[in-house]
């Protein structure tokens, strides 16, 4: 048998999704499990290794050494209170960060917005475009009101050229608008594929960390796995912000699930106007704002994001099955805990809901990570089942455990307020909750998940 094995011509195949190796090209990559993801890559330029220097130029020093630790990272706030919260206070300088988001959704507005705000605030900003042309910038940035601003712009895809301009231009941040249209040319694979990504995304990084430069790159999520997706860079970086929205809603969220200098789940809420985005300093009014008269299968949820309190509304629907197998669809919550509750209702209130088909929606296109939702949820797919109105003047949190019990979640004091602040007289948490007084606000503590559901709804659960 073929005893030679020729190891240059193995292939490699790679997730345009997470980026994972693997050695065959299959349907189905098994580490994220995306469809059609997975193309051949060529490995990296493989020319004659380089001697070594004689060791590592950094300089060693002792853990305990309390001399050589670093002043805290200089930063840079942008005067837009929603992006530098994200930010976690700033953008602090020589850091990589990551913007990713669907097409269309609003990256580019928003970064040409930042860099007119951060070169206000002192800071030399380059703003590079790999997908439009230096004159649609500008058209763009005069749409913005932003013309007056001492941003560069530049067009340009070509990576070695771009290293080149920023070694002369010596700015303080750029703007790589978007890494898939990035091009090394030492890479000998198409714009948009993994290595290129990768490589692209590297060698700026590094560039940033060793001229003093912060880079902030743009990714667009996409959808059908031909092109590397922002997840392959993210463990680059040193933030990660995704920008999210629902079309056909004029808010966006920014969103950093990844921070090396700040919290992460942080949000920012922004709004598309036609002069670009502006900054919703209240979020919870925004979310409730076309909350009509009391419905079944309506709630209004006291949630926090990142450091922030945020009230959405939760809604239900829930109606008979025509079919068999009856259906759950949940937008902007985690279809995984609708189960979890869903049985939790079953099992411990007497409350099932075999034979009924199940909507859960959070209002507005928000999407909730705040395990606290899971009362709020339940609230209003008892309400909507039993066609019970909640108590219009009431907020509910608390997350639900397998066993039925109510479990205390962080920041109850900073829901509270929130909720005085927009109007609401009662909350309805878990019993365990630390005792915050909060004027003109009754709370409603609860032993257990079958306790709240006779106590706002009767008897009448297990019945129907
Ligand atoms: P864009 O920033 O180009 O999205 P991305 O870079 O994420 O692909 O935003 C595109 C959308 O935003 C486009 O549909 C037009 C809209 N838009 C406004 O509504 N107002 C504005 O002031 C601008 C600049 C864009
Ligand atoms: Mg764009």
């Amino acid at each position: 048998m073929g005893q030679h094995v020729n190891m240059a011509k193995q292939k490699i195949f790679t997730c345009n999704e997470c980026g994972a190796s693997h050695t065959k090209w299959s349907g189905q990559c098994d580490a994220c499990n995306a469809w059609n993801s997975i193309v051949e890559d060529k490995p990296l330029g493989t020319g004659p290794a380089k001697k070594s220097l004689g060791g590592m130029r950094g300089k060693r020093v002792a853990l305990t050494d309390l001399a050589t630790q670093e002043a805290p990272p200089a930063r840079t706030l942008a005067g837009v209170g929603e992006l530098d919260r994200v930010l976690g206070g700033g953008l602090v300088q020589a850091s990589a960060l990551l913007v990713g988001g669907d097409p269309g959704i609003g990256k580019s507005t928003l970064l040409l917005q930042a860099a007119a705000r951060f070169a206000r605030n002192g800071l030399k900003v380059i703003y590079i475009s790999g997908e439009e042309s230096a004159s649609q910038i500008q058209m763009r940035a005069r749409r913005l009101g932003l013309t007056e601003s001492p941003v560069k712009l530049a067009s340009e895809t070509n990576l070695r050229d771009i290293l080149t301009t920023l070694e002369a231009e010596k700015p303080d941040l750029a703007i790589i608008d978007s890494i898939q249209t990035m091009w090394a040319d030492n890479v000998d694979s198409a714009p948009g594929s993994v290595s290129q990504v990768r490589s692209s995304a590297h060698e700026l990084t590094t560039f940033a960390k060793s001229h003093a430069m912060s880079v902030i790159m743009v990714g667009h999520v996409t959808k059908d796995g031909s092109i590397a997706g922002p997840r392959v860079v993210e463990h680059m970086v040193d933030t990660v912000l995704y920008f999210e929205g629902e079309r056909g809603h004029q808010f966006r969220i920014l969103r950093s699930v990844k921070n090396r200098f700040g919290p992460a789940d942080e949000i920012g809420v922004f709004e598309m106007t036609g002069k670009g985005l502006a900054e919703v300093k209240n979020p919870s009014a925004l979310f409730l704002s076309d909350r009509g008269k009391p419905a079944p299968g309506s709630v209004v949820f006291a949630g926090i994001e990142g450091t922030r309190p945020v009230l959405t509304e939760i809604q239900a629907l829930v109606a008979p099955s025509p079919h068999s197998q009856s259906k759950r669809s949940v937008v902007g919550l985690d279809s995984g805990r609708l189960g979890m509750i869903l049985a939790v209702l079953e099992s411990r209130c007497g409350v099932p809901f075999n034979g009924l088909d199940v909507y859960l929606n959070v209002a507005g296109g928000m999407r909730i990570n705040d395990p606290g939702a899971d009362l709020a949820v339940a609230a209003a797919l008892v309400s909507a089942r039993e066609d019970a109105p909640l108590p219009h003047d009431a907020v509910v949190f608390g997350e639900i455990s397998l066993s039925g019990a109510l479990r205390p979640v962080v920041q109850t004091e900073n829901r509270l307020k929130e909720a005085q602040k927009l109007g609401f007289t009662s909350a309805i948490t878990p019993q365990q909750t630390k005792k915050v007084a909060v004027a003109g606000l009754t709370l409603r503590p609860m032993q257990d998940l079958a306790t709240f559901v006779v106590e706002i709804f009767g008897d009448r659960g297990p019945e129907k």
